[in-house]
């Protein structure tokens, strides 16, 4: 009888065995915690469509971000509800925006906190549309659209953000934030482009917290087909021509291929993005005891690592962070 000679199961015997062959740690330190930011005073409201997720207030996000610090995660990226929306998306460059009052509340009460806040406009605009719409064709105007990108991610630097994080998919709209905050004396602010972002069912929870689904057609005009790879990896190369300090992708779990591609790709800081739909998915099958959340998470967000990806945004990472420590 001829016995294997290799034999795999030697190494994973016990935990410390397991443990001194393990590829991929996930660490807090590679976290970055979404927070919603909605006017009004004391807000609190759950996010049905995502569990232990709420739209918060100024002073309630300021606690929140206070706690993510304490759990040693390093970043938060902010998305904000302002109160009133309109054509032109006056809320998302307006010095006194929902975004710049938290990015100015959260650096004072915690300086050390990274704040990456996210450009977009789709939160701010009437319609829910990314860009300015021309009324007659419907359509999302790009060039015009750069101008405001760049005045909403010039009035966030000037609030004391971190990083900005443009999410919008207008063509050339990382140079055109380059270039405006250069002017503006921002030289040292990243800028965190999502590269390839997919126009994905997945973000559905998302525009239920954010208040921002298109009240006509959808966003497949702007963001990429979920069919293309090879698309992401020019998206990406464009992006660093135009000045791009890292890269995402979009959502994580169904493009894991795509995380591995453009990690390839590029030596610049690559992120993933662990969309809503992702944190549903996971919510509500341990909500039925169908999966446990747990380990369920701790693999998901492992993967996305394995994968690639050196920076992982997920609604997840508070109560990951507090998995890790234990
Ligand atoms: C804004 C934006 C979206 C997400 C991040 N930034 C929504 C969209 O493009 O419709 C989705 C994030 C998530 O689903 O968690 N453009």
């Amino acid at each position: 009888m001829a016995f294997p000679v290799q034999r795999m199961r030697r190494t994973r015997r016990t935990a410390p065995l397991r443990g001194l062959v393990r590829e991929t740690e996930l660490s807090v330190g590679d976290l970055v915690y979404p927070i919603f930011v909605a006017a009004g005073e004391d807000v609190r409201n759950p996010v049905d469509s995502m569990p232990g997720v709420f739209q918060l207030s100024i002073n309630h996000a300021v606690e929140e971000a206070r706690e993510a610090y304490r759990l040693g995660i390093p970043a938060v990226l902010l998305f904000g509800i302002p109160e009133q929306k309109d054509e032109a998306a006056t809320g998302a460059y307006d010095p006194e925006g929902i975004v710049q009052l938290a990015t100015r509340a959260i650096k004072d009460a915690v300086p050390e906190l990274v704040v990456i806040t996210d450009v977009c406009l789709c939160e701010y605009t009437s319609h829910g549309h990314c860009g300015v719409v021309e009324k007659e064709t419907g359509e999302v105007l790009n060039d015009v659209t750069l101008e405001l990108l760049a005045r909403t991610a010039a009035s966030q630097a000037e609030a004391g953000a971190d990083i900005v994080a443009p999410s919008d998919m207008m063509d050339g709209r990382v140079a055109a934030i380059r270039s405006e905050l250069d002017s503006e004396g921002f030289h040292n602010t990243p800028i965190m482009a999502y590269a390839a972002k997919y126009a994905s069912s997945f973000y559905g929870p998302f525009r239920e917290a954010a208040e921002s689904a298109p009240a006509f057609g959808d966003r497949r005009s702007y963001q990429m087909d979920p069919a293309n790879a090879r698309e992401a990896l020019l998206e990406v190369e464009l992006d660093v021509e135009e000045g791009a300090d890292i890269v995402m992708v979009k959502p994580a779990l169904p493009y894991l291929d795509v995380v591995r591609r453009v990690r390839e790709a590029t030596n610049l800081p690559l992120a993933a993005y662990s969309v809503s739909g992702e944190y549903a998915m996971i919510k509500a099958a341990s909500q039925n005891g169908w999966l446990d959340e747990r380990s369920a998470v701790l693999e998901a967000l492992t993967g996305i690592k394995r994968a690639g990806a050196e920076i992982i945004i997920t609604y997840f990472a508070p109560q990951v962070a507090r998995w890790l420590s234990e």
